[in-house]
């Protein structure tokens, strides 16, 4: 039986916000599956600040999607047919599965994906207890390492990784002050225990951050990238970290990057300031997952997903991202 799919391959490199014409939505026929190969069936995908990243003709972590490649994304993908004694017909399983109904799976990159449970909700599963729970955990506590009484500022708070930043940085006893844009993410981060907000889309951040840590700041966790960093950094305790987690300002190509006038401050104060990627913790998920788990259960770490619908959605789904209008972690059912 021959299967048809459906995918988004890249035509053009956008700039800015994408737009449909960067990509072109086409069918062609799926070849027969090699031994120890698999097909999936996509069900959900999920959007990330870094698939805008990976539009672009620059070096990163992974290459760039090449023109009429299928566009990459993560998402979680059903076994419709497998020639791999390992996995059944529907085993669900998350990876790198494409803006595509069908994903083909061969064996070498297998083990890139991962079984996940089918005792819990899927966007739950790519949420807190996927990659960006992970990133959340490791960085804040491995990068981050907070403790009792220490004040943490979230930029970026309010979304998928920083909401679960801020949940952390609250049950190890810190104060934490969130950045968002926005009444409705303000208010969403006082109702889920943040201790102060602020909406950089209408407030002065430099003032209200000096406002609210009078105590200075011994933990930034950055998502956004731009000024926020330059501001944070006046205000830094001794022995500081700040966590580089993302610069999703940056991402679109519309604002160069400009450094912060006072890096000294990291000198004056002894300070840290250190990236990470959550791919180098993939080895130590379960360790997460187990207090991921038990918080979510407590209720100390409430999450949200806005999930779209239809394959069709894929590039005005990605620039909700880039404009705010996603309301917790980004997902598309297909
Ligand atoms: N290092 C890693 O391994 C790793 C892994 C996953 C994610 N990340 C990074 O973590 C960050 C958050 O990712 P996420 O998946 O959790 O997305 P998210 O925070 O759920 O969504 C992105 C949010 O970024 C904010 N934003 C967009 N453009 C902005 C701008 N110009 N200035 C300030 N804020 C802006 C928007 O919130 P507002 O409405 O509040 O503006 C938007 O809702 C990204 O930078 C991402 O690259 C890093």
């Amino acid at each position: 039986m021959t299967i048809s799919n459906t995918k988004w391959v890249l035509k053009s490199r956008p700039s800015g916000l994408v737009k449909e014409d960067n990509f072109e939505l086409i069918t062609e026929e799926l070849s027969e599956l090699n031994e120890g190969d698999l097909l999936l069936e996509n069900q959900y995908l999920s959007f990330d600040p870094t698939q805008r990243m990976w539009l672009t003709d620059l070096p990163g972590y992974l290459p760039p999607v090449q023109i009429d490649e299928v566009v990459r994304s993560g998402g979680v993908g059903k076994v419709v047919e497998s020639k791999n004694d390992a996995y059944q017909v529907g085993d669900l399983l998350t990876g790198l599965v494409g803006w595509q109904k069908f994903c083909q799976v061969s064996a070498n990159v297998l083990p890139f994906f991962r079984k996940i449970p089918d005792n819990l909700p899927i966007p739950t599963t790519m949420n807190v207890f996927g990659s960006t729970g992970l990133t959340a955990y490791f960085g804040l506590l491995d990068v981050g390492k907070p403790k009792e009484g220490e004040t943490v500022v979230v930029s970026g708070a309010a979304g998928a990784t920083g909401s679960v930043v801020a949940q952390i940085a609250k049950i190890m006893g810190c104060h934490v002050i969130g950045i968002a844009g926005g009444a409705e993410k303000c208010q969403w981060l006082k109702e889920i225990g943040v201790d102060d907000v602020i909406d950089y889309k209408e407030e002065n951040v430099p003032e209200r951050l000096t406002q609210l840590a009078k105590n200075g700041i011994d933990i930034y966790f950055d998502n956004v990238g731009g000024p926020i960093m330059e501001s944070v950094l006046f205000l830094i305790n001794l022995n500081a970290r700040i966590v580089m987690c993302g610069s999703i300002s940056n991402y679109t190509g519309e604002n160069l990057p400009k450094g912060p006038m006072n890096l000294t401050m990291l000198i004056i104060k002894r300070a840290s300031i250190e990236g990470f990627l959550v791919l180098d913790y993939m080895h130590r998920a379960d360790e997460a997952y187990t207090d991921l788990i038990k918080w979510v259960e407590d209720g100390k770490i409430i999450h949200r997903e806005d999930v779209q619908e239809g394959l069709e959605n894929c590039p005005q789904t990605l620039n909700r991202l880039f404009t705010g209008a996603n309301k917790g972690k980004q997902l598309l059912k297909i």
